[in-house]
């Protein structure tokens, strides 16, 4: 299996990305879990990655933090959508298995300089703060990780949180433009993925519908994230954005994309955070990242009701 790593700031649609890819022992060996500040603190986000580990009976999995602020700003955190614990919706019990000692990003930089060159695969489903300060701290790790593959960003869809920025790159650009400029392969499901792969009522049904735990609680999880996003864009589902990344992963031939330069604004105030991504080739700039466009939705939720009744 494909060894990964997993940076996330979970978020009910980072909890079902993770039980996505506890789900998927065949395919994936998840080496860790490392929490980042993002959609709320650090300390929520730690203790809701426990919480999806238990759910998943996968309690071997060691959770460890990573920082509790963007490299330069003021944290941006996102309770509107996600509730004050990060994860409201289910009713999960409190983690009993212990968030690791050592920082996420030492976690991060030793795990690869002791693995075989390329043979670990980043995924990352919010801010970039830990994989940009890694990047930062030891700069040798670009050449040994094999893939990152973000949630982040968008082409045509825009923004979410600004009318120009997704929130992942918004909330930390500085840390999103370290890790575009690192060198490594990147691949990136941007909005213009998410905002096809909705969350419908039928969908949500099927996934109760499988009658296990883990499938009760991401239709508690996505019920509760999903009115925010119903509201604000008139649809019949909310759009499920992280676990894009694992399903690509699992299922590459979901996806389609370009290869090409995906340059992170940083200076500007209106649009601060924005990818700009040179899709037409006009730059000049060199192809840092492949950016997915469309996503198969149905094949999707296919795979993620199929792997969520491999739990308990
Ligand atoms: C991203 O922002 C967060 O709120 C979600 O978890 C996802 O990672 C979507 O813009
Ligand atoms: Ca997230």
């Amino acid at each position: 299996p494909r060894k990964i790593i997993i940076d996330t700031d979970p978020g009910q649609d980072d909890a079902v990305a993770i039980l996505l890819a506890l789900a998927s022992r065949e395919e994936l060996e998840v080496l860790g879990i490392v929490a980042v500040a993002g959609n709320v603190g650090l300390h929520h986000n730690a203790t809701n990655a426990r919480k999806v580990v238990e759910l998943s009976g996968r309690t071997d999995i060691p959770v460890y933090a990573g920082y509790a602020r963007p490299m330069r700003r003021t944290l941006v955190t996102a309770e509107h959508v996600h509730g004050d614990t990060g994860l409201n919706g289910p009713d999960l019990p409190t983690p009993q298995i212990p968030l690791q000692k050592q920082h996420g990003v030492d976690y991060i930089i030793e795990t690869l300089l002791a693995a075989e060159p390329k043979s670990i695969t980043l995924c990352t489903l919010g801010p970039l703060t830990n994989i940009g300060m890694a990047l930062v701290k030891a700069p040798e790790i670009a050449g040994r990780i094999a893939e990152i593959v973000m949630m982040g960003g968008a082409y045509f869809e825009v923004g979410n949180i600004t009318p120009a920025a997704e929130f992942n790159i918004y909330v930390d650009p500085e840390a999103a433009d370290v890790v575009m400029r690192c060198g490594a392969p990147i691949t990136i499901l941007p909005l213009d993925v998410t905002h096809m792969i909705q969350s419908t009522p039928a969908r949500l049904d099927a996934i109760r519908a499988i009658g296990n735990r883990a499938g009760q609680a991401v239709y508690d999880m996505l019920t509760f994230s999903e009115s925010f996003d119903l509201k604000k864009y008139g649809w019949e589902g909310a759009p499920l954005h992280d676990p894009t990344v694992i399903a690509y992963l699992l299922k590459p031939d979901l996806f389609e994309g370009r290869h090409c330069n995906v340059t992170i604004e940083t200076a500007s105030e209106l649009t601060v955070g924005m990818t700009v991504a040179d899709y037409w080739h006009v730059s000049g700039r060199p192809a840092n990242a492949t950016f997915m466009r469309s996503g198969d939705a149905e094949g999707f939720f296919t795979l993620l009701t199929e792997r969520l009744a491999r739990l308990p």
